[in-house]
């Protein structure tokens, strides 16, 4: 049997062995994967120790993204993109493969609502979450992404990383102001309750708001564009199952059915 694990601090709410044990379940994979809490300072023992002890690939999470992407001895296109790793994978020859999938889960999740191709997004936030996706949207040929953060300097480094690759330009919170098919919230803010303080008037009936984060109830920011006339609110957990089916698909190379595995998460964070 394999072993895999999804490794953060904390890690106890961790959502990634359930849907992976369903994943396995369902592909007749036969593989464990458990959660384990990295200390906040040992992280690299934590890897050694994994792979060391035979573990073939892990997920990582909040707040070892960064620190996975400097381990890994090599990194996917979309890792090196993104700045940061959420999947490792040991390889046939024993190298460490750093890999991102979180863009892929989004753009799964979004795809199931919307077409992406020729949209106007914005996408709220300028932190390691935000940089994870930009590269996934631009490729489904949207038209143009702005990225919007309360400190603008942040946003306007991620556009100038990124602008090679697609119109994609930078705004402050206050300046901010347009018509976008789709709004993304990456920001942090909806884990202390709070709404990124952009104007409801960026909200009508023809936008979609996404917030990348989710909870039983909804988040502070699905709440507040409801409340705009948003004509769809998603939240994140099918962005959390798309990331880890993909992860799955690169360790496993079978891509599992994420439909019904979103049904059943849906009714245990309820
Ligand atoms: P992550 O890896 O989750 O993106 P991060 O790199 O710490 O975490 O970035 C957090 C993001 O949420 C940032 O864009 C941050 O804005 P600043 O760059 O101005 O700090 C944003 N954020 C956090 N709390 C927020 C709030 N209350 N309102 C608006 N933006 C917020």
């Amino acid at each position: 049997m394999d072993h895999y694990a999804v490794f953060g601090n904390p890690i106890n709410h961790s959502k990634s062995p359930m849907i992976h044990g369903l994943f396995a379940q369902q592909t007749a994979q036969d593989l464990s994967y458990q959660a384990i809490e990295a200390p906040i300072n040992g992280f690299v023992t934590a890897m050694n120790d994994f792979f060391s002890q035979g573990g073939k690939g892990c997920n990582i999470t909040v707040p070892f993204k960064e620190e996975a992407f400097s381990f890994a001895q090599q990194l996917t296109p979309r890792a090196q993109l993104a700045g940061a790793v959420n999947t490792l994978l040991l390889s046939d020859d024993g190298q460490v493969i750093g890999d991102n999938t979180d863009g892929f889960g989004l753009v799964h999740d979004l795809l199931q609502y919307m077409v992406l191709e020729n949209k106007r997004v914005l996408l709220l936030g300028a932190g390691g979450a935000a940089r994870g996706v930009i590269g996934p949207l631009l490729d489904q040929g949207i038209t143009e992404l702005v990225i919007a953060n309360r400190t603008d300097a942040k946003a306007q480094q991620l556009a100038t990383l990124f602008n090679n690759r697609g119109v994609v330009t930078a705004c402050g919170f206050t300046a901010l102001t347009g018509d976008f098919d789709l709004i993304i919230n990456s920001t942090s803010a909806s884990l202390s309750g709070l709404v990124p303080a952009i104007s409801p008037t960026l909200v009508d009936n023809n936008t979609i708001c996404y917030d990348m984060m989710y909870k039983a109830d909804a988040t502070a920011f699905n709440l507040w564009a409801a409340d705009q006339g948003a004509e769809l609110v998603i939240d994140g957990l099918g962005m959390l199952v798309g990331q880890a089916a993909e992860s799955f698909n690169v360790w496993r190379g079978v891509t599992p059915d994420m439909a019904p595995v979103l049904e059943v998460l849906r009714t245990t964070i309820k």
